[in-house]
């Protein structure tokens, strides 16, 4: 991944990279705090001549001694500079933190569903098990079935984070899917019905099925009620965990960010199941996110950052995999890869699984 089998940093560099490490905490929350309090926009809007801090504090009704210390880091953390008069201006990276809808989505995330959580990441990685959920009232390690339900600001922060990623896939992978001329898709681990609703409204003949948990179920038919196409959408609650055969019927089966949400032997009993549902000429479609499919250094870093919700919110013992280690999951449960197509949408890999 990106040459990272090179330490080719000077000295005071690495010692420079080593300091951020030690106080990113803080400069993560300078960040929320500079952009929710309204500094940034703030800013945005005087560009021109910038603000001072005392300005900056009488505008927001915040203390002189506030705007100072969240100031200072944010010249720390280049999100803002500071001229001869003592004027605030805003730098590319802070109107990137103001304005930029995936920095956006990835901070509310990172605030608002992980930051308190991952105070246990330590006792997650150590019992296999989502502990940091306890922050949101869950004592069972294991989010899913509680995503309906989590307390705000988290519930929305965890769907629009969710669906901006996969959203953007999901009109080039139909590109693909629609050669196939496929009449019936089973969409695992298909949550509130995005995917459907995009597939009935492209493909006039198809038919998709959602199979999801019951809660998550119950949240798409609340969704897709009377939407158009949504009589070609059916549903059905499935816990993909239980060691029941799946449902048949489908030619097509599809897993849009599904896998990631397992542990690699469960993947691979996962896909075994689909194998035998499956048809000898079906097909499985699998969109994911690969760290070491990225085109982007950052993009690289938010897929291992994620990694670590994986570990302390999500259930413990999932993740996103490196591809190589993907690909060889596929291969155990009786498929073959036949074709690859990286760079999708926001940096999502579409995989296209055969029988073996
Ligand atoms: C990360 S979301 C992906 C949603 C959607 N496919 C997309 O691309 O945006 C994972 C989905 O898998 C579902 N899921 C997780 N564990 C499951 C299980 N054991 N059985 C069935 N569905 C499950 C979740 O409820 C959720 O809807």
């Amino acid at each position: 991944m990106f040459g990272y089998d090179k330490d080719s940093a000077s000295a005071l560099d690495a010692i420079s990279w080593a300091q951020t490490i030690c106080f990113a905490p803080m400069l993560f929350k300078t960040a929320v705090l500079l952009k929710r309090l309204g500094v940034l926009a703030a800013l945005k809007e005087e560009r021109a001549q910038g603000l001072t801090k005392d300005e900056l504090a009488s505008q927001l009704g915040l203390s002189s001694y506030a705007l100072g210390v969240l100031l200072d880091m944010g010249l720390s953390g280049r999100i803002v500079i500071e001229d001869a008069e003592g004027r605030f201006r805003l730098t590319k990276t802070g109107q990137f933190l103001l304005d930029d809808r995936m920095c956006a989505i990835n901070l509310d995330f990172t605030e608002d569903v992980c930051y308190q959580a991952l105070e246990h990441l330590e006792a997650s990685l150590k019992l296999g098990r989502a502990e940091g959920l306890k922050v949101f009232g869950y004592d069972d390690g294991i989010l899913y079935p509680h995503l309906s339900s989590l307390p705000e600001p988290a519930r929305t922060s965890w769907f629009t984070y969710d669906h901006f990623y996969s959203d953007a896939a999901f009109a080039p992978a139909l590109k693909q899917i629609a050669a196939l001329n496929p009449t019936q898709i089973f969409d695992v681990g298909g949550n509130t019905g995005r995917f459907a609703t995009v597939c009935v409204n492209t493909l006039p003949s198809v038919s998709v099925t959602i199979l999801d948990l019951p809660e998550q179920i119950a949240l798409a038919q609340d969704k897709l009620a009377g939407l158009p196409n949504a009589d070609r959408i059916a549903f059905a609650p499935v816990n993909v965990l239980e060691d029941k055969p799946f449902p048949t019927g489908a030619d097509v089966w599809w897993m849009s960010q599904f896998l990631d949400c397992f542990a690699p032997e469960e993947i691979v009993a996962i896909l075994r199941r689909v194998h035998a549902a499956l048809p000898d000429n079906g097909t499985v479609y699998i969109l994911e996110l690969f760290p070491d499919a990225q085109r982007f250094e950052a993009a690289a870093l938010a897929l291992n950052a994620t990694s670590l919700y994986f570990s302390a919110i999500a259930n413990g013992n999932s993740r996103f995999y490196r591809a190589t280690d993907f690909i060889g999951f596929i291969e155990q449960a009786g498929f073959k890869l036949s074709a690859r197509t990286d760079d999708i949408g926001l940096g999502h890999t579409l995989l296209l699984l055969k029988k073996a």
